[in-house]
């Protein structure tokens, strides 16, 4: 079972629904799609009995539950906004699965800052595990909280994320001697909580974004200096647009972003801004450095002001936002309640000040 990718064909807005093992694994070219060549672990290598007492309960009772939770997320999520790459009416089983199947593969993950792991799990289910890593160098209930936003808010650019945890026996036999290793928090049996994220099967790239698409974004009193790091978008750099929904997803990225707090997203490699292709979708991606003790970040802000407020599409979506569904999704995950109360407060905050930019739109601000 694997996340499914909705990809917008660039004109025509035909709809192409495509699953790795399927269309995409077919597709010359599709490294994503093909097990990495280089000494993967496997658990029967390392650990499988500890791996195995991670499978979750399969009782009635989980059933019950489960099945009442996903009524609840249904009945909680709006239909998808235009430029969407995910179907959330795969979210469920996507979820099920990466919470309970076994690990049969692990090997290091690579191309980002943080120790991550890529996982198969039985099934044939991909996913990438990120532990929760200190001091802050990433955290879990970031990436489970972004994704449940991702849902609430209809952006569904996000790849189905759950909290799980893993033998930290394993994951030293994907990394022996790492020296990251030592960042990692163990529990007192030897499990280690991380996120763990559906592996995106397609051929994920950095998004051409440059100045001249980030100029299209400026409000009227935006602040001069650019506030997004990597790119040196002036007064004078003139507007040219991104083709397709490229602009709007910006724009909600931006906010976004100010929703949850997330400090890292912006640099020259675009290493987290991530598309499909070079005209989009544009992922939601990486929310490991999100939901901080502090509420407000001050580029986040300077960020927001440059967009001036959220265009109208995403503000009555942020109007209509219960922060109570997100509470009865999170309440759903291995790592619940994943966000105690300060950092809900904090996205409390960070909501409100959104909703009161989106009630006083500003003159020329219109998308
Ligand atoms: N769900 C995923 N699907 C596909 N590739 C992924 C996924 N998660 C991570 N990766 C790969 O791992 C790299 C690092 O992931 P990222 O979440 O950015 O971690 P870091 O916090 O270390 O920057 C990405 O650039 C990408 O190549
Ligand atoms: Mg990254």
């Amino acid at each position: 079972m694997t996340a499914r990718l909705l990809a917008f064909a660039s004109t025509g807005r035909a709809m192409l629904w495509a699953a790795c093992g399927g269309l995409l694994a077919a597709m010359p070219g599709c490294s994503r799609c093909t097990p990495q060549a280089s000494g993967p672990a496997t658990v029967s290598d390392t650990g499988a009995e500890a791996a195995r007492s991670l499978t979750g309960p399969s009782a009635p009772d989980r059933a019950t539950e489960a099945g009442t939770h996903a009524a609840a997320r249904r009945a909680s999520t709006p239909a998808c906004l235009a430029g969407a790459a995910f179907d959330p009416s795969e979210d469920a089983a996507v979820l099920e699965v990466m919470r309970t199947a076994e690990v049969v593969r692990i090997s290091r993950g690579s191309g980002g800052g943080t120790l991550g792991f890529k996982v198969t799990l039985t099934g044939g289910q991909r996913a990438y595990f990120k532990p929760d890593q200190s001091p802050a160098r990433g955290h879990a209930h970031g990436e489970i909280s972004a994704f449940h936003l991702d849902r609430l808010l209809g952006l569904c650019r996000a790849s189905p994320v759950t909290g799980r945890r893993l033998p930290v026996a394993l994951l030293r036999s994907a990394a022996p001697n790492h020296e990251q290793l030592k960042l990692l928090k163990i529990d007192a049996d030897g499990l280690v909580r991380g996120a763990l994220i559906a592996w995106i099967e397609g051929d994920l790239r950095p998004l051409g974004v440059v100045p001249e698409w980030l100029a299209c974004l400026r409000a009227p009193a935006a602040p001069a200096r650019s506030p997004f790091k990597g790119f040196d978008v002036r007064e004078s750099t003139p507007c040219e647009p991104p083709p397709d929904h490229l602009l709007d997803a910006l724009h909600d990225l931006v906010v976004f972003d100010y929703l949850i707090a997330n400090v890292d997203r912006w640099s020259a490699a675009k290493t987290n801004l991530l598309a499909l292709s070079d005209t989009g979708p544009l992922l939601l991606f990486d929310h490991g450095e999100a939901f901080w003790r502090a509420h407000f970040v001050v580029r986040n802000e300077r960020q927001l002001d440059f967009v001036g407020a959220p265009r109208p599409a995403l503000a009555s979506r942020l109007m209509n936002l219960d922060l109570k569904s997100l509470r009865l999704r999170l309440a759903d995950d291995p790592l619940a309640p994943v966000l105690d109360a300060h950092l809900l407060e904090g996205l409390r905050l960070r909501l409100a000040a959104l909703r009161a930019r989106a009630a006083t739109p500003r003159a020329g601000t219109e998308i």
